[in-house]
């Protein structure tokens, strides 16, 4: 399958390119002789920032930097009017720029008419919920970062939506920073067919990963490192559990398939299971492994999800994916394979995509649905098929082979191959088990009959191997 790689500035360009074609009617420079307009005689989007933390110091130091080229661009002014935050006194790293009101009452920019454009980037659910639906109520345009919100409260979200047609809603930061994902999905495809969509989409447990493939360093070691450096979370449960991945998953499944999924309906691994020895098997077999959302195609009407540790073979795009960057790569009919590939974080990187989202409204774009339409007929089903990779500790035993021959083939799972590094200690080894294709239902029941073994060591680990076709190809 031939793969058009689409670097993180390819597609940033083809973003440019649509904002360069400005309406007939807006179009102006400040001295230029076809303008019937001054930039000071220009209307102004007066905005109302939840947040000056990260990524609303960020925002409001681009449009400051930028605010001439921004006029250029859309035919208006964009002025940053009020930003609320929790504590009003505390001391910004970023300049609050001239008439800007600092405040701790949400009112003060919901209830001011003026203002006609709300930016979230607060985070949280519960606050940050009730800023964006009043927003939404009063007609403001809300641009958001805050994927927690959304992946928890969509249906709601789309609902008030519906509710509120004279406001728009733009949301490209809350799912991988910097990656403009979410544009690409809503307008990219419609001429196309997605079949799979899977991405390295949390940027601390790849940085991890690659700590432990890279570097040598065992699981402890490699979080460790993340937390120093700032891409753990203080509880780095979301991160390392998957659940962080999981709420961008359900949010671009929802995009690429037009179908909407409980968060807790689709089935979600962690990086907590893996250990220095899976990198040594997966350089055996050629590959790497990555944390990776999946949701691909079953047949026609179903579509399968899941957040897990996957075999990645070295030739896939995904594999060299290293450190904090975050990269989707989605198949389809037309465009075949696309990888998009940026920051999935990060002050400027994260502030880069609100921007694109104000700039956007500021030009008058409109998403009439901008979590695309429903794919009718569609259904989320909760199990897949794929080649697995099973990784089996145990104490040195007679029968081994034939006991776990006998266990997969009482539930149907077909065994590729066996792999077995040298043997250290008689009392704590492991071996992997590579299977055929095999339903994941099946390889759960073989792994729970394996851990009633006497021989067996502990849990069982097992993860899919990202690409079907692979174990075709290898030759172990
Ligand atoms: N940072 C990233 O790289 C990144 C990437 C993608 C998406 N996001 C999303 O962007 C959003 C903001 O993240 P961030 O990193 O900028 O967070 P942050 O640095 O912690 O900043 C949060 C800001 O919001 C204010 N705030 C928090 N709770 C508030 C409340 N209840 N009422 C009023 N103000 C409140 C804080 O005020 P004080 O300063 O006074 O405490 C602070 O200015 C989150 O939804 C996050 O998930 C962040």
């Amino acid at each position: 399958m031939r793969k058009a790689l689409l670097s993180f500035l390819a597609v940033s360009a083809t973003c440019s390119n649509a904002f360069t074609s400005l309406p007939q009617n807006r179009a102006f420079t400040a001295t230029s002789s076809k303008s019937s307009l001054s930039m000071a005689d220009l209307p102004v989007r007066k905005l109302g920032i939840f947040g000056g933390g990260t990524v609303g110091g960020g925002i409001v130091e681009i449009i400051q930097k930028k605010q001439d080229y921004f006029k250029e661009l859309t035919g208006h002014g964009i002025e940053v009017a009020k930003i609320c935050v929790r504590d009003a006194s505390k001391k910004r790293d970023f300049d609050v720029p001239s008439g800007c009101i600092v405040t701790e009452n949400y009112d003060d920019i919901l209830d001011d008419d003026s203002i006609d454009m709300v930016v979230e980037v607060m985070g949280g659910t519960t606050d940050a919920k009730d800023v964006v639906f009043k927003a939404l109520s009063k007609g403001k345009d809300v641009v958001t970062a805050n994927k927690a919100l959304i992946a928890k409260d969509l249906p709601e979200i789309e609902e008030k939506l519906e509710q509120c047609p004279g406001a728009e809603f733009r949301y490209e930061a809350a799912v991988c920073g910097g990656i403009p994902i979410i544009r690409s999905m809503q307008s990219d495809f419609p001429g196309d067919d997605i079949d799979m969509l899977s991405g390295i989409i949390n940027g601390c447990t790849n940085f991890m990963l690659t700590s432990m493939d890279k570097g040598g360093k065992s699981y402890d070691e490699a979080l460790a490192e993340a937390s120093a450096l700032g891409y753990a979370e203080a509880d780095p449960t979301l991160d390392v559990g998957g659940f962080d991945a999981r709420s961008k998953l359900r949010i671009l499944m929802r995009l690429a398939f037009g179908i909407d999924v409980d968060e807790e309906d689709i089935a979600c691994r962690g990086i907590t299971e893996l250990s220095k020895l899976d990198f040594d098997y997966a350089k055996m077999m050629g590959g790497t492994i990555k944390l990776v959302g999946v949701a691909k195609k079953v047949d026609e009407e179903s579509v399968a999800a899941f957040v897990s540790p996957c075999y990645v073979t070295s030739d896939d795009s995904l594999s060299s994916v290293n450190g904090a960057t975050n990269a989707v790569e989605v198949i389809s009919s037309n465009l075949q394979s696309s990888t998009y590939i940026g920051q999935g974080a990060g002050r400027y990187p994260t502030a880069n995509s609100c921007i694109n989202d104000i700039v956007a409204l500021a030009k008058g774009d409109k998403a009439p649905m901008p979590f695309n339409p429903f794919g009718k007929g569609k259904k989320f089903v909760n199990s897949y098929d794929s080649v697995f990779y099973i990784r089996l500790s145990y104490t040195d035993a007679l029968g081994i082979t034939r006991q776990c021959g006998e266990i997969c083939e009482k539930h149907g799972v077909s065994i590729h191959s066996i792999l077995q590094n040298p043997v250290t200690s008689k009392t704590d080894a492991a071996f992997v088990l590579v299977t055929e294709k095999v339903p994941l239902d099946s390889v759960k029941k073989a792994a729970s009959d394996f851990e009633e073994l006497d021989w067996c060591n502990g849990p069982v680990f097992y993860m899919p191997v990202l690409r079907e076709d692979w174990v075709e190809a290898m030759s172990v």
